[in-house]
């Protein structure tokens, strides 16, 4: 009992601690009838639960926490008539043959663009974030209001949260999910792992979970990361290497999406796309990446460390401009087979798909800073360090030649031009007393 109260707590420790935790009661049953003291106790302990009820219960309508999957979530305002028909907006397909997708993780910086994108053509949209605080939340808010004004709704809520998911499925019939929401960054995990955990893990198979019993079922694409391929020293990474070797936990988690997608792929009849990510970025991009607080640091006269392999060896990437991503995710969408299960049950064999989506040309980080440093007009302050071992891996190099053939996949921005298109957008972003931070 002790050790699945902890694996539970594990599971479901959110990356950012929930302003309450709610605990049911274990003692109501234990006092029963037991001495004058105990009584009070129990009493005192229906006070405070009729109070925490009337607290909880009395800005939304959805039901109170009755699985432990629940327990350490936030509470978040959904349900009821008028936020229903947000939803159905939101998703409503406006072109003949558009498709509707749950977009999860749409405040952050691949799923705002995809969504975007999606809403352009006239697929119906709607997003889901849960805003956590990894990196400074008020760039979420701001690519919110971004897509407000396009006309896509993010629902607030965490993608652990079954019943909600349950209830966008039975108010929108989603062809596809685009499912981005993830707790993303390397370093971190050895802070937060439980967060990895917790969205990477008990995320995805919740999400699953409520796509297998969906009806009909939607085809889901999903992000997975360059960082599976760990230690494998075989360059260009292929989809068919070997990648049971990671080098963070971030990487495992990922790795264990992978395997996961199969299962539910295998015993559910889920179509299942995973695309492996190399280092995107872009205008709108995560904080948390080297070539934003390069950006930043730079800017404010602030040195930076650059990494360096054993004996004075390169660190590259394979950098990945944002648009180029965005063709990637639309063209998997379009490939993506059915799903075939209905009832929660498998009727027939479904499609499983892995994607490398890179630029197939790494990039040495000393490059990516000249180009800052050109375009910006500043000079760097930097200090040259060691390639630590918590994570990072020295070398990404795709080869996309299967995104290129079943998915007419090809990246056509390159590092420079596409880091033009990020000064731009960072120094217009936050000119006029914002700050950068995270
Ligand atoms: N950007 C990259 O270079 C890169 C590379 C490889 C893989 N990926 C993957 O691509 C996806 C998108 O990455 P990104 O760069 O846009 O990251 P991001 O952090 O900007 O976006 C992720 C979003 O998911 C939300 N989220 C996290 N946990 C959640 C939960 N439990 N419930 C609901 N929402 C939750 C966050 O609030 C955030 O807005 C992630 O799965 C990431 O792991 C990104
Ligand atoms: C790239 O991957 C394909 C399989 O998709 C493989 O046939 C090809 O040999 C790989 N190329 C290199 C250079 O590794």
């Amino acid at each position: 009992m002790t050790q699945l109260k902890q694996m539970s707590h594990l599971d479901i420790s959110p990356p950012t601690p929930g302003k309450f935790k709610m605990d049911k009661s274990p003692y109501i049953h234990r006092l029963r009838g037991h001495g004058s003291l105990a009584k009070l106790t129990f009493w005192s302990f229906v006070f405070l639960g009729l109070i925490l009820i009337f607290f909880f219960h009395s800005p939304s309508p959805n039901s109170l926490p009755s699985d432990p999957f629940r327990r350490s979530l936030r509470t978040y305002n959904w349900g009821g008539p008028a936020w229903e028909k947000r939803v159905r907006s939101s998703a409503k397909v406006r072109s003949r043959h558009g498709i509707s997708v749950l977009v999860t993780g749409a405040a952050g910086f691949v799923g705002t663009h995809v969504s975007a994108a999606l809403k352009r053509r006239g697929d119906g949209v709607l997003g889901l974030d849960c805003f956590n605080d990894y990196y400074d939340p008020s760039l979420k808010r701001a690519r919110q209001a971004l897509l407000e004004r396009s006309g896509v709704f993010i629902v607030e809520g965490d993608i652990n949260d079954a019943p909600l998911l349950s209830k966008l499925f039975e108010v929108v019939a989603f062809t596809h999910v685009m499912h981005l929401a993830a707790q993303a960054g390397v370093r971190y995990a050895m802070e937060n792992p439980g967060s990895y955990v917790h969205s990477n893990i008990a995320g995805l198979v919740n999400l699953l979970e409520v796509c297998k019993n969906a009806n009909p079922q939607p085809a889901i694409v999903w992000a997975s990361s360059s960082s599976v391929y760990g230690l494998n020293t075989k360059v260009p990474f292929s989809e068919r290497d070997r990648t049971d070797q990671p080098a963070s936990l971030y990487a495992a988690t990922k790795k264990a999406g992978e395997e996961i997608a199969h299962t539910y792929n295998h015993i559910y009849g889920l179509s299942l796309t995973g695309l492996r990510f190399f280092t995107v970025y872009g205008p709108w991009g995560r904080p948390d990446m080297a070539y934003f607080f390069f950006t930043r640091d730079i800017l404010k006269g602030k040195t930076i460390p650059i990494f360096e392999g054993a004996n004075h060896g390169t660190v590259a990437r394979d950098f990945t401009y944002i648009d180029d991503i965005v063709k990637g995710c639309l063209a998997s969408l379009d490939t993506a087979e059915k799903s075939t299960g209905s009832g929660g049950k498998k009727k027939g064999p479904a499609q499983l798909r892995v994607f490398n989506l890179g630029n197939t040309s790494p990039v040495p980080v000393t490059d990516l800073v000249t180009i800052l440093e050109r375009l910006l007009k500043v000079k760097a302050k930097r200090n040259i360090m060691k390639l630590p071992r918590n994570g990072d891996v020295q070398f990404t190099h795709a080869n996309i030649s299967s995104a290129q053939r079943e998915l007419g996949y090809k990246p056509t921005t390159d590092l420079q031009t596409g880091l033009k298109k990020f000064v731009r957008w960072y120094l217009s972003y936050y000119s006029g007393g914002k700050k950068a931070s995270g």
